[in-house]
């Protein structure tokens, strides 16, 4: 069955666009029910009316508490057909913190992606504020979401040379390029069922390739990135 999805997001949505490219592509099986914005004028929900999906905007400002935010979202979800166990949240830049108003309606079904390897360099500025610590290596991280910031169980990550001189404009599209293909893998996955969680382990199901075998995979602007677990055929 296909999995059924709300994506959240607040900007540009070019993590959406590549959701609804592997999509169209036939290797992701999912279908986009409601994409939901915090920002009227988030291009990712110009993105969502090309491709026919509808969407809502929803302003956290228009609610007194971010509970109360949520509750409208799980509501919004619910009425466009996404609902648990079957269905799944999507964070594809949504800047916003959740609560257990909408993990409790989503148990383990609420996945975020961050730009930089987690727990390294948490919140908006993950980039940034990889490249202005010096790091050699950064990347980005698809997680489950719980209550704390950019915290919950790891399902893949992607890591990518980092330089001196490099700064958050140009490390940025570098990651972004990577997320663009993990974030649908990890989709996939759930869509699978194929995702298990052991505490805070999250296990790939009917995965078998030995780490001597560990794929490099190359991404524009050029460079050799590193992609755990391996991506699929068409991912
Ligand atoms: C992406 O880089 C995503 O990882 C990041 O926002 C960007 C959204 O881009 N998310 C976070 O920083 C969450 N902490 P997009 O709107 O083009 O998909």
């Amino acid at each position: 069955m296909s999995l059924p999805i709300a994506v959240l997001l607040s900007g540009g949505g070019s993590n959406l666009q590549s959701i609804i490219d592997k999509i169209e592509e036939g290797v992701l099986d999912a279908e986009i029910k409601l994409v939901i914005s915090n920002r009227a004028r988030a291009f990712g929900l110009e993105r969502a009316r090309n491709h026919g999906i509808p969407t809502q905007v929803l302003s956290h400002k228009d609610y007194r508490s971010r509970e109360d935010f949520d509750r409208a979202m799980v509501e919004a979800m619910h009425d466009h057909g996404v609902s648990a166990p079957e269905g799944a949240v999507i964070m594809a830049g949504f800047m916003r913190m959740v609560t257990h108003e909408l993990l409790g309606a989503f148990p383990n079904r609420v996945l975020n992606i961050h730009p930089a390897l987690l727990p390294s360099f948490p919140g908006v500025h993950g980039q940034a504020d990889a490249a202005d610590y010096g790091v050699k290596i950064s990347g980005c991280t698809v997680h489950f979401v719980d209550e704390e910031m950019d915290h919950g169980p790891v399902i893949i990550q992607a890591a990518v040379p980092c330089n001196a001189g490099d700064d958050g404009e140009s490390l940025g599209p570098r990651i972004l390029k990577l997320e663009h293909r993990v974030f649908p893998q990890a989709i996939q996955w759930l869509s699978r069922e194929r995702l298990e969680i052991q505490d805070r382990h999250v296990h790939l199901k009917f995965a078998g390739v030995p780490l001597a075998e560990t794929p490099r995979v190359s991404v524009e602007p050029p460079c050799n990135a590193l992609v755990w677990p391996p991506l699929e055929d068409g991912f």
